[in-house]
């Protein structure tokens, strides 16, 4: 049976596309077939975060009527598959939100994995929001800033009132700082489960410029055990933190100081 996982932020710029990338990747390391879906339809980033440079065919053409499902969804690794959006303003204003057909789009898109993520686009959008399946379970982001946090409760209260499912938060960004809203605060706040804290990390912006998940890149890192951590919890199976290789960094200390 398909899962559909919708990731929301009040916010934008907190992390959200990228944590639906990564946390897509680290889903198929558990053997999970992934599908992930670009929703933000104005301001769609998923391609340049995936490292689709330019994709052919992407959402907006489904939606124009142009193009099917097939023919804009991409295998970017083994099991990892990316319906992105468009950039395109002029593809853009061909669209009527009123006439998109999202039932016919997202059975078609079912055939081809057991999870979808959607990457919805921030604050409140309720075009898009009709067109996600009714057993989505929504997933809020948020970073530990005062208006981040209120605006993800806005959009808690919305998601409520149009009879989705939220299975919690995800704190992105976390560093420990004073001013800033602790994880226990931001969970008083929010009211729902603290589903993964991910702390801030620049591992997220070398494995962006190389077009790669982060949980690749550098598996030992804080940041891929936070999200690898995540995953395994959404999935309900375990997950044993990789160690960094400290033994190996040492041996080659060693060796390059000229010590047995
Ligand atoms: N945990 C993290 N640590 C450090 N940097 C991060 C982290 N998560 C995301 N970033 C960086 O933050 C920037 C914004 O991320 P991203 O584009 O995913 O946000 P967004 O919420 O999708 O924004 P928008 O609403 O504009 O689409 C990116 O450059 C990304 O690399
Ligand atoms: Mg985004």
């Amino acid at each position: 049976m398909s899962r559909f996982i919708a990731l929301a932020s009040g916010k934008g710029g907190v992390g959200r596309t990228s944590l639906t990338f990564n946390l897509g990747v680290a889903m198929s390391l558990f053997n999970e077939k992934i599908v992930m879906l670009d929703f933000d339809l104005v301001m769609a980033n998923m391609d340049i975060i995936a490292g689709l440079l330019n994709p052919e065919a992407t959402l907006h053409d489904v939606l124009v009527r142009d193009k099917s499902i097939e023919d804009c969804i991409y295998e970017i690794n083994q099991g990892v598959n990316v319906v992105p959006t468009g950039i395109h303003f002029e593809t853009l204003k061909n669209i009527n939100p009123n006439y998109i057909s999202w039932n016919k789009i997202m059975s078609e898109v079912s055939q081809y994995g057991d999870t979808f993520l959607m990457d919805l686009p921030a604050g409140i959008n309720s075009n898009v929001f009709e067109g996600i399946p009714r057993d989505t379970e929504i997933i809020l982001v948020t970073n530990s800033t005062m208006p981040a946090v209120a605006d993800t409760l806005k959009l808690k209260i919305f998601f409520k009132e149009f009879n989705l499912k939220i299975s919690g938060f995800v704190l992105n960004m976390w560093y420990d700082d004073k001013f800033l809203l602790s994880a226990n605060e931001i969970k008083s706040i929010l009211e729902v489960p603290m589903l993964g804290c991910i702390p801030y990390d620049r591992e997220m912006e070398r494995s962006m410029a190389l077009g790669k998940s982060v949980v690749e890149i550098n598996p030992s890192s804080p940041i891929s055990n936070a999200i690898m951590q995540l995953a395994a919890g959404l999935l309900g199976k375990y997950y044993k933190p990789i160690e960094p290789d400290k033994k190996g960094i040492i041996k080659r200390l060693k060796k390059f100081v000229g010590l047995p």
